[in-house]
């Protein structure tokens, strides 16, 4: 398994994990910002298939989690989860003292992914997201590193 910078080369694959795990998913547009904007933008590969990537931003001495997907059919698996690591110990690499994410209430298997990592739920964002339905909240969780 390898980590490793994710290139414009990467999004045609990253876009179909994007489409197929998320019910509102990025865009093109997005991850082309998220690597101009020199995000840490990471890929998770396997004898060069991608499993999954993951968005980081790092201020001040707080990384934010903006977006981390593990491709539908090699979900449950343990991937998410060693990925999350992997993204936590590069934020340490570059001093970071804590990690938060945006998560959307109904999203279970990230909310549980996140739990079992260690991640804490630190604030409620109501009604922040559009969802299929009108609105839907948001949890904001975070952990020290
Ligand atoms: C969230 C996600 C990255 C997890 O990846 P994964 O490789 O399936 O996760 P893992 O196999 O490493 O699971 C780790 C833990 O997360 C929790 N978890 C994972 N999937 C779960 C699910 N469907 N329901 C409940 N808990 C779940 C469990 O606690 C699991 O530990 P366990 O298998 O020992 O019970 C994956 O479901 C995904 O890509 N979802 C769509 C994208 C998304 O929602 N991203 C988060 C945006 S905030």
């Amino acid at each position: 398994m390898i980590l490793r910078d994710m290139t414009e080369a990467d999004l045609d694959t990253v876009l179909r994990i994007e489409r197929e795990a998320h019910a509102h998913p990025w865009t093109l547009g997005n991850f082309s910002d998220a690597l101009r904007s020199k995000y840490q933008c990471k890929v998770y590969e396997s004898d060069g298939t991608i499993l999954g990537y993951a968005v980081l931003m790092l201020a001040v001495d707080e990384a934010e989690l903006l977006d981390i997907a593990v491709d539908s059919k090699r979900q449950r698996h343990g991937w998410g989860r060693k990925l999350l690591d992997e993204m936590m110990a590069l934020a340490r690499r570059h001093d970071m003292r804590r990690m938060v994410l945006e998560v959307r209430a109904s999203n279970a298997a990230a909310i549980g992914l996140y739990r079992c990592a260690g991640f804490a739920d630190i604030g409620l964002r109501r009604e922040y997201y559009a969802a299929e339905n009108g609105r839907e909240d948001a949890i904001l969780m975070g952990r020290e590193l």
